[in-house]
Formats: structure tokens, sequence, C-alpha cells
């Protein structure tokens, strides 16, 4: 038993010795590691008899036990100390500016998107979605537009390919947002109230014109909607998006195979001095498509025409974008020139709503 104290002694007085973590560690190997003193002592207990083992197997475990607690408490010592010596030799100047970090901008028609769909949003319309790729069903079949109507050959389409010997007709790029008008009816039935932002394609290109492009849809089916309806609707939407007190919209008779009756409609504006101003003037300037859902479109939507009826309009983002921004080469929005995007792109922080105000 003198052993146990002797060695409880020897390695207590070592480890508050310890002047570092090596020397701790030292200690801790002589002690407790695979060949050190303590655990040979215990690896004897083996051999003793029975009795003997009784008496020295508890003593030598406690002194396990002790000896452990010391290296981890001189251990948790020594870092402190150590943390304290660098806290007091380093030190951080928390007054210097930070690094500037490069910062992108918001695209345009991402902007004038969130803007728009916040003024719909505020009006009770919700956003739905459809697919780029869409069937020639979708895109034309389903909104009235018979197979050899020309609107198919107006929209200028782009077909996918399909495999030799599939007489399937091709999927198509979609040339407008109007077949999520038909998908929004299938899912969600009659009331509905929604807009659908997206990308539209057709084979145009001038400076007016891109393959690819942006429309937003409105839809608003209810029991008793009526042109009156849509007039006031797009009056709102003008008067908040374009940030005038006084907006003034005129319809002009027109032929859409989806609507009766249909009609374009032009916002008043004047270009006094090349410069565009919307809500007064004499010049008129056509800002979207609309009419009343043709029967047929809301029966291909699984909508009963007898019990429902509502209005609809396609208006193109990149041209209302070009409008309020002054913005004159739609090419340009879908270049990705750096220089570009700096000149028109938007803060990120610069979120459009209705209280706060759209403009930048
Ligand atoms: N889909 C038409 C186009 O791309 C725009 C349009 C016109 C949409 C009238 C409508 C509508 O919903 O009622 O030219």
């Amino acid at each position: 038993m003198d052993t146990i104290a002797t060695l409880r002694g020897k390695y207590l007085e070592q480890i508050s010795a310890a002047p570092d973590a090596d020397a701790l560690e030292t200690v801790r190997l002589a002690a407790l590691g695979k060949k050190g003193e303590i655990s040979l002592k215990m690896r004897e207990l083996g051999q003793m008899s029975a009795e003997e083992r009784q008496s020295a197997g508890p003593a030598l475990n406690a002194l396990k036990t002790e000896v452990d607690a010391a290296l981890k408490a001189r251990k948790s010592a020594l870092e402190d100390a150590a943390l304290d010596a660098r806290l007091k030799s380093e030190w951080l100047d928390v007054t210097l500016p930070g690094r500037p970090r490069p910062m992108g901008t918001i695209h345009p028609i991402s902007q004038v998107m969130d803007e728009l769909t916040a003024i719909f949003a505020d009006m009770g319309f919700s956003v739905a979605e459809g697919p780029q790729i869409e069937s020639d069903w979708y895109n034309f079949d389903a909104l009235n537009i018979a197979p050899e109507h020309p609107a198919r050959q107006e929209h200028d389409t782009f077909f996918m390919h399909r495999a030799d010997g599939d007489n399937r007709p091709p999927h198509v790029l979609r040339t407008h947002t109007s077949p999520v008008q038909i998908r929004a009816m299938q899912d969600q039935g009659a009331p509905i109230r929604v807009i659908a932002p997206g990308r539209v394609y057709r084979m145009d290109m001038d400076q007016t014109h891109t393959p690819m492009f942006h429309q937003v849809e409105g839809l608003a089916i209810d029991r008793d909607i009526s042109m009156a309806q849509l007039k006031w609707t797009l009056e709102e939407f003008c008067r908040a998006f374009f940030e005038v007190d006084e907006v003034e919209l005129r319809f002009r008779a027109s032929h859409f195979p989806f609507t009766e009756p249909s009609a374009e409609v032009d916002i008043r504006c004047s270009w006094e001095g090349g410069q565009l101003k919307i809500g007064e003037g004499k010049d008129w300037l056509e800002i979207l498509g609309s009419g009343m859902v043709h029967p047929k479109v809301l029966q291909a939507g699984g909508i009963d025409p007898n019990e429902w009826q509502g209005f609809a309009f396609g208006l193109g983002i990149d041209r209302i974008a070009m409008l309020k921004y002054g913005i004159p080469d739609l090419r340009a929005f879908f270049e990705s020139d750096l220089r570009w995007l700096r000149h028109y792109g938007f803060a990120s922080l610069d979120q459009p709503s209705l209280a706060a105000g759209l403009s930048r």
C-alpha cells in the first residue's frame, strides 16, 4: 500500500508542476500510458491472490481516477492560461472597415416581375406556373387554336424533335403564357384569379423582338365577371406599375381565338422631346391583348361555361420594363453585358412593395 501512496504523491506533484501541454502528456504516458507505472500495477492484479486483490484493486482504481482527474484539471488550467496570454498579446481593430465584396444587381426583368406580382397579389391574384416545353394541345388546341388556324404560323413556333417514325405532334417551346390558363383551371377549378409570368419563345429577332421573351398572363373566372372588371383591373395595375395618378386605357376591338369578345389595350401617353410620359398626351401605345375567356377554353380547362365566365389578358413584360425604365433596345436585355447590367440593374435590397413605392 506504500507504493500507492508514493505513486500518488509523485504523480500529483509532477502534474501540478508540468509547465505546458507537452510536459503534461509525458507525465500522463509515464503514469497511465500502455506501459505507464499505474497501468503496469493494475496488470499485476491478475497475479495476486483473491484477498490481496480485494484491497489492492479498489485502491489502484481510486488512484487511477484521481490521477486522471488531476491530468484533466491541469490540462484545462494550462489552456486557459494560454488563451489569456494570447488575448493579452494579440488584438483586433474592430473599427477597421470590412472588405468590399463585389455585388450583383437584379435584372430589370426580375425586378419588373417582382413589381407586377406584388401589384396583382394586392388585388387577390396568386401566381401560377407551367412548363416552357409545352404539348401542342396546351399551347394551341385547348386555346381554341385549330391546327389549320393561321395563328399557328403567326407564332413562328419552335418545335421539339420527335424520333423518326413517331407521328405524334411534336412538343413546342410555348409561344405564349396562355397555356398556363388551361393548367391553372384544371388544377384549381373555378372561381380562380391567377397571373402567370414567364418565358415564351418565338422565331423572331430585331430591335424589339428576341427569340425568348417574357409575358404575364392574367385570368379571373367567377360567376359574374365582365369586361368592366377587366378594365378596372388593368387600370389599377397601370396606375401602380407606372406610378402615375391618372391613366387612361383604350380598348380596341380585336381577335384572339381564346377570347370572345377580344380587345387590344392601348395606354395614353406622350412622346414629347423623345421622352415617354405615361398617362397624358395625344398618343396611344399598345400594351396588351385581352378579352372574355372563350367558352371552349373554359371547357378545355374543365370549367362549365354555363356557370362561369371571366376575363384573360396577356402582357409583354419586356415591353413594359423598357417603357418604365427607358431601356431602348430589347436585345441588350439578354446579352449579359456587365456594363449594361450595372447600369440598368437594381440593388438587391431594393424590394418592391406597394407601401414603400416601387422606384429605384
Ligand atoms: N396569347 C396572346 C399573345 O401571345 C396574348 C393574349 C391575348 C393573351 C389575349 C390573353 C388574351 O390571355 O386574352 O399574343
